[in-house]
């Protein structure tokens, strides 16, 4: 880029330079030459600048600039001055008058100015040359000649030219002396003409009036000559009078034609040498020789000669005609000269330019060109490079998400063994043991819970990275859940002597909030505070609403140790390692803090102090338009809520009963038998042993074989892992709610995996309940009791709804026990007159073994199929007994018994009243009889 400015420069300083060199050439050899000329009004003086431009046209390198004087000497002094300051290289003065103008032209010449005088002289000699006629001989020569014209003899009147001019003076004195020899001519009067023939006209009569008689007169010019002439109009005189002038111009009012004409006798040449002065001021100008006096000469122009001159100065004027045609034609050629150079020089500034821009074009198109090679190969390998960053982010990313996933799975692992500890750990508190034994027993479910609570948490994270944790709010007063989450801290205030204090704001405030996640961090800050507060510290925990009343605050104030400042930095980063982390927690609570907090749409901060104390601030948006649809559920049933201090710890969705609660007496001891199907051998055995006591159990390592314990034996419970090798626990269930001989059969699922989506999977695939590891024996033992009584109830329900209309027609129990009630109550009430109806015809035609229909009749309604189809004959019976006019035999054969006989004990049997007697009792009674 810079080379190619560089040659735009180089180009650009070429052109200025030929251009200034085109003009330089011009300019440089100009000569301005300053002409002060004292008029001109007159023909003479026309005809001399005539001849200077012209001849000065030749020489184009002399400017001619010329000032008219106007017969004014002043004028001509401010005049030459002007050229003086102007600096003009020559000066050229023709002087109006000689001593005004003398000291004016000293000045300029001793300046270092060049002066050429023309025609009239200075007083002095400082000028550099001189041009024009001798005036004196000039006058001598017109003296002479008027003296042999009078024949020795006449009077002359002299009409003067400005009488302080040289020209005047020196032919006045040469014409004196030319009359010299002739004592009888003499000059008998004087005319000031000034040079002017109107001067002349006016004074010349009067003059002439007082001499009459006068011969000649003698004008130092023609026109002054011309002038008297006509002065004379109409007077007699006027012809024998002669008339003698000066310069003899040629043309038409000129003193040629005059002589011509007859009005003058003679007149003298005075040449203008306007020819002569250019070509003087050439050679002083270009420092070549000349001559200080430049005289010219003159000859006498009478009748004798007159014809010659004329047709000599005709030849002249024509061929300066000609001239001055060349000379205008030799403009016209300079000018389109001019002209065509200008064009040309154009012409060769835009080539030179084209050319420049031609190769500025080619260059940068080459430079791009490598600039684009350069770049691709550049793009190339960033390209490259990307690909490469990309396999190793992918290889990373799976590396991370192994990692993550062995990580999760180990955190599961920890579960079980967590159970099996806390289960014994559980019991041995419930039962005597000593008070040694039981503070050891309390000191391990302490660390077991500890331990607990860490896996959470990374568990949490876990869920936390992979955008798995999801937002449950609901609207609740948080003053009051605060409130719950403290109050178990008390006892611990209390011991360690910490004042203890919540400080609400506000009475009553309902946020929607996720309990679990608030919960886990106010016992997260609540914890760390006491972790660092010593004994007669303060903690306070106040709630307060936000100044725009926006949000509500919460802040978890300590007088603890504090922290240093990096700690402070760093609080929230699960990833800094504290010299001191003791300070600050595990450090996964604390993140795990803020990452709820963001959930939350909350913002959490901390200000801490060295030995001072930390305050830890969080606030949660009021109102729900922050929370998405999904993020907001209903407030969970009360019954279904977990104690916020024991979630705290034990953060998960069951609570772990307090040994206070004494175990009930088992009201199905052995009624019941229940399938448990567990791969870990520990918690296996530690169940069997455990349900042992209160059922009949069986026990299946793993899931396909626990499929086939449940067809074969079909248990009245089962209790199965989620995660177990092979089929795992959905898949297990989901087979067994799909067949119509287990489908009946509760199912609990067991797992470590506690996020809603397992649970959600394991509800979908029909399970009736979700515990989550670790839990609590106890807790299991209930929701199995549980399970079971509903079970109870439903049999009632069932045996109740066929009761009255024979028809299933809740949408209570599950679809496939809710159809098989419905199939089998069809099939019988169907061949409700075939005396040989039996259980083994219903289950082949229910496609299933007559065991299966068995147990599953025995499981949902609690009696077997043939009492089924015995009570609906005997319900069928009772009912056409009260709506139909058929006699008891008819009525007996309708409903499929063998004989009436056998039918009437049936009757009795069941309803403690014989048909004849029910029919003959009112229809009201009849309710009372089920
Ligand atoms: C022109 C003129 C001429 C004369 C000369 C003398 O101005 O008057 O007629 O010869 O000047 O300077």
């Amino acid at each position: 880029m810079m080379a190619s400015k560089q040659w735009i420069y180089a180009g650009i300083v070429l052109i200025v330079a030929f251009l200034t060199s085109c003009s330089q050439e011009e300019e440089s050899h100009k000569f301005t030459i300053g002409f002060s000329q004292c008029t001109e009004g007159d023909a003479w003086r026309k005809a001399m600048h005539k001849e200077m431009e012209r001849e000065a046209s030749f020489h184009p390198e002399l400017s001619l600039q010329i000032k008219d004087g106007k017969n004014s000497s002043a004028t001509q002094v401010k005049h030459i001055k002007k050229f003086i300051e102007q600096k003009v290289d020559l000066l050229i003065v023709s002087p109006n008058e000689s001593e005004p103008i003398t000291p004016v032209v000293e000045e300029a010449f001793e300046k270092g100015i060049p002066v050429i005088l023309v025609d009239r002289k200075i007083s002095s000699s400082s000028y550099s040359a001189y041009v024009g006629a001798d005036n004196f001989q000039i006058g001598k020569l017109a003296g002479e000649y008027v003296s042999n014209l009078l024949k020795g003899e006449g009077k002359i009147i002299e009409v003067w030219g400005l009488q302080g001019s040289s020209p005047a003076i020196e032919r006045h004195r040469g014409f004196l002396e030319g009359i010299s020899q002739y004592p009888e001519v003499k000059v008998v009067a004087e005319v000031k003409g000034d040079w002017e023939k109107e001067v002349a006209k006016k004074r010349f009569p009067a003059v002439f009036l007082q001499h009459p008689k006068a011969d000649l007169v003698f004008a130092h010019n023609d026109v002054m000559a011309m002038g008297s002439y006509e002065s004379l109009h109409g007077l007699k005189q006027k012809n024998r009078l002669k008339f003698i002038g000066f310069d003899g111009l040629a043309g038409p009012n000129g003193g040629l034609q005059l002589v011509e004409d007859g009005i003058l006798d003679a007149t003298f040449l005075y040449p203008t040498g306007g020819e002569e002065i250019i070509q003087l001021a050439y050679n002083i100008l270009h420092n070549q020789p000349y001559k200080k006096e430049n005289i010219l000469n003159s000859t006498v122009i009478d009748g004798r000669n007159v014809h010659i001159m004329k047709q000599q100065s005709n030849k002249i004027l024509s061929q300066e005609e000609n001239i001055n045609r060349q000379q205008n034609k030799i403009s016209e050629q300079i000018k389109i000269y001019n002209n065509q150079r200008t064009l040309l020089y154009v012409l060769i500034i835009s080539l030179v330019i084209i050319i420049i821009l031609g190769a500025y074009a080619v260059y940068s198109l080459r430079l791009r060109h490598e600039t684009n090679r350069a770049l691709m190969a550049k793009n190339r390998e960033i390209l490259e490079q990307r690909n490469e960053i990309a396999v190793m982010a992918k290889k990373a990313e799976k590396a991370n998400e192994a990692k993550l996933k062995f990580f999760t799975n180990i955190s599961h692992e920890f579960r079980t063994p967590l159970t099996l500890i806390l289960g014994p750990v559980e019991d041995a508190l419930q039962s005597n043991i000593s008070t040694v034994l039981r503070k050891d027993m309390l000191l391990v479910r302490q660390n077991a819970l500890r331990l607990l609570k860490l896996v959470n948490q990374l568990m949490d994270f876990r869920k936390v990275e992979r955008k798995k944790m999801r937002l449950q709010t609901s609207e609740s007063d948080l003053v009051k859940f605060v409130k719950e989450v403290v109050q178990p801290f008390e006892r611990l205030a209390r011991k360690r002597h910490i004042q203890l204090k919540i400080i609400a704001r506000v009475k009553e405030i309902n946020v929607y909030f996720d309990k679990d996640k608030i919960d886990k961090i106010l016992f997260n800050l609540l914890s760390n505070s006491f972790k660092f507060t010593k004994e007669n510290g303060r903690i306070t925990i106040l709630i307060e609403l936000s100044e725009d009343r926006n949000h509500v605050l919460i802040t978890v104030e300590d007088t603890g140790k504090g922290m240093t400042p990096s700690q402070v930095a760093n609080a929230f980063d699960r990833f800094y390692t504290a010299e001191d982390n003791a300070s600050l927690g595990t450090g996964l609570g604390l993140a795990l803090s803020k990452e709820f907090i963001k959930l939350h749409h909350g913002e959490i901060s901390v200000v801490s102090k060295e030995r001072e104390g930390t305050r830890f601030i969080f606030n949660l948006p009021l109102g729900k338009e922050h929370l998405k649809e999904e993020e907001i559920i209903m407030e969970p049933n009360k019954s279904e809520q977990s104690a916020p201090l024991i979630a705290g710890v034990l953060d998960f969705d069951q609570v772990l009963f307090s040994g206070t609660q004494v175990q009930e007496p088992s009201e199905t001891a052995k009624e019941h038998t229940i399938l448990v199907i567990e791969d870990n051998k520990e918690l296996r055995e530690f169940l069997v042993s455990r349900l042992a006591t209160d059922f009949n159990v069986v026990d299946a390592p793993q899931g396909a074989f626990g499929l086939q314990q449940a067809f074969d034996i079909i248990p009245d419970l089962i209790i199965c892992d989620v995660t177990l090798p092979q089929k795992d626990g959905l898949e297990v269930t989901a087979m067994l709610k799909k067949d119509m001989r287990t489908s009946h059969i509760p199912v609990i699922l067991l797992t470590a995996k506690d996020s809603l989506e397992y649970k959600i999977d394991g509800i979908q695939a029909g399970a009736d309940l979700y515990v989550t590891k670790p839990f609590s024996y106890l807790y299991l033992l209930e929701r199995v009791k549980g399970l079971l009584r509903n079970r109870d109830l439903l049999k009632v329900y069932y045996n109740s709804a066929i009761a009255v209309d024979t028809k299933v027609q809740t949408a209570q129990p599950k679809q496939l026990d809710k159809k098989f009630i419905n199939d089998v109550a069809a099939l019988v009430e169907k061949n409700l007159q075939n005396t040989d109806l039996s259980a083994n015809d219903i289950a082949e035609n229910l496609g299933m073994s007559r065991v299966h229909v068995y147990r599953k009749m025995k499981a949902l309604l609690g009696y077997s199929l043939n009492d089924y189809i015995v009570n609906t004959r005997l319900k069928k019976a009772r009912h056409l007994l009260l709506s139909s006019q058929m006699n008891i035999s008819e009525i007996a054969y309708e409903v499929g018994f063998s004989s009436p006989a056998y039918f009437s004990t049936a009757f009795k049997n069941h309803f403690n009243m014989s048909p004849s007697d029910f029919k003959s009792t009112r229809p009201g009674k009849e309710k009372n009889l089920v």
